[in-house]
């Protein structure tokens, strides 16, 4: 299979490089610039691609890498910072922009470059530089400009070496994908051969390899990730693997038994779900601070599993359903900095008897464990379960957490997500659901008084999570769901839409 090798200059976007090159059906992994040629060599790339970064070429200390990779005789593809090492590095000149360009900008296309093959001649690209190329290395020529960058793409057609100013990873890059699509088929000559259909048989054997005849246990939590990694283990090992699924209570309407079912009764696989929803509970009595319930809920979460994980005994090996963005935003990828640890198994591996880690998810971004997942034969209606917080509903209710609230907040928030997905918009929103404000006010139901809760309900597009804009739901959904929230949730009479962003908000109601 090709691969492509994309070295990361610690650049907002470089994850999102990573991410189109898969979604061109092209396997790609992201390491640090700092990479040897030996393990470069040994990674055996038939592509790179340098990737953007908030230095300048000509800082002292600038990330730079060894020239020697310009003669591995493979294309390569520079963004932005990466273009202007790649000049630097071949004998071209760079200087400070005299025009900064950041944001959406006109380029024009003044040849007929692969690079730009079924471009029109003039589009709108996502430019952020304030360095530009003053004079191309020696057989590059230009092969597109702006107004204010004379070099915006250039090209050394006989290398298949190139580079772009602007971020061809961006949506706001009227024909990002296209230019990808241009580099990994036309120039490199790849074709669509990384699918999940394909890989299962690959995820297979290397599970197979790696885990022998040994036993492995694995913290179901009720997600997709942990589910797919189920369902590839069972596959792989079939009864050597166990499952404990530490069932907290926090989960949505029938969700746990909807995991349960799939996984023991279709995937046979072996479950110990441990129901500790009074333990929960208990623990949570009178709390109403978030953290405080966050806190409770992952130190409970371990002693249970620890609990359950002791009845069974030792194990060789630990799975984690961690995911590719986990392991670039742990610092362990790329070069970008610690964004955070992973929350959901944090701690788990001190309390457990176990000889390994493995991880048969890790190179997979979201999409493609969901890719992976139907694959495997998982039905839809896990597989596209939108992501869900580790602490459950406990952060989804405002103050205090008792057993009615929940049961309150579950059916307002299956009544939401089933009018969603009637309405077709359960794929299109991003994360959506049901919130249980402490608010109580009055109200008038038949011929009486009543004081009782408002539901917030919440829907949000965001590609990211990290900021999100408020989902403009129609009127008439919203009306729908209120009137069906308030006549058949008791303890309900007023119902609110979030109409806020990510920031200054959160995408959770806490
Ligand atoms: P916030 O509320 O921080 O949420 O804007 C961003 C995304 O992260 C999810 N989230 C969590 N996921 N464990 C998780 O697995 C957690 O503790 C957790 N807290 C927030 C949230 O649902 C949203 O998708």
């Amino acid at each position: 299979m090709k691969k492509v090798l994309i070295l990361d200059f610690g650049g907002q976007y470089n994850l999102l490089v990573a991410r189109r090159v898969r979604e061109c059906g092209v396997y790609c992994e992201l390491r640090s610039f700092r990479i040897s040629m030996e393990e470069v060599r040994a990674f055996d790339p038939d592509a790179l691609i340098f990737t953007g970064g908030p230095a300048t070429v000509f800082e002292v200390n600038a990330p730079t890498v060894d020239p020697a990779l310009f003669n591995m005789g493979i294309p390569v593809l520079g963004i932005c910072y990466g273009m202007q090492l790649m000049m630097h590095l071949l004998g071209g000149q760079c200087r400070k922009a005299i025009t900064r360009e950041y944001g959406k900008t006109e380029l024009t296309v003044c040849t007929d470059s692969p690079l730009f093959a079924d471009i029109p001649e003039k589009a709108v690209y996502w430019m952020s530089h304030g360095v530009e190329v003053e004079s191309a290395a020696p057989g590059f020529t230009a092969i597109a400009s702006s107004e204010g960058c004379r070099h915006a793409a250039v090209e050394c057609a006989g290398k298949k070496l190139y580079g772009v100013q602007f971020h061809p990873e961006v949506v706001h890059t009227e024909y990002g994908t296209k230019i990808l699509e241009n580099f990994l088929y036309g120039i490199c000559g790849f074709t669509k051969e990384w699918t999940m259909e394909s890989y299962v048989d690959t995820a297979l054997r290397e599970c197979r390899e790696k885990i022998g005849s040994k036993r492995v246990l694995l913290a179901l939590s009720g997600g997709v990730d942990s589910a797919v990694a189920a369902a590839l283990l069972q596959k792989a090992v079939g009864d050597r693997l166990t499952c404990i699924f530490v069932d907290h209570g926090l989960l949505r309407l029938n969700e746990g038994d909807q995991v349960e079912q799939v996984m023991k009764g279709e995937f046979h696989v072996d479950i110990r779900r441990v129901n500790a929803q009074k333990i929960f509970l208990d623990k949570l009595a009178g709390v109403t601070d978030p953290e405080r319930k966050r806190k409770i809920i992952g130190e409970e979460f371990i002693r249970v599993f620890e609990a359950e994980a002791r009845k069974i005994g030792k194990v060789d090996f630990l799975a984690q359903g961690t995911i590719y963005p986990d392991v670039v935003e742990s610092g362990l990828g790329g070069e970008s900095a610690v964004v955070k640890s992973h929350h959901n198994v944090g701690g788990l591996p001190d309390c457990v008897d176990f000889e390994e880690i493995i991880e048969p998810l890790r190179r997979l971004f979201k999409d493609e464990v969901r890719q992976l997942g139907l694959a495997l034969g998982l039905p839809e209606s896990l597989v596209w379960r939108q992501p869900f917080p580790g602490p459950g509903l406990a952060i989804r209710i405002i103050g205090e957490i008792t057993a009615e609230k929940l049961e309150i907040l579950r059916k307002a928030d299956a009544i939401f997500r089933e009018e969603m997905a009637k309405a077709g918009l359960d794929r299109t929103a991003n994360q959506y659901f049901a919130a249980l404000t402490n608010m109580r006010s009055v109200g008038i139901m038949g011929d009486e008084r009543t004081y009782d809760y408002a539901i917030a309900l919440r829907s949000v597009q965001t590609q990211d999570f990290m900021t999100a804009t408020w989902s403009r739901l129609p009127w008439d959904l919203l009306d729908k769901v209120s009137g069906r929230i308030v006549g058949e949730v008791p303890h309900i009479n007023r119902v609110l839409y979030d109409v806020t962003s990510k920031p200054p908000a959160t995408v959770e109601f806490e």
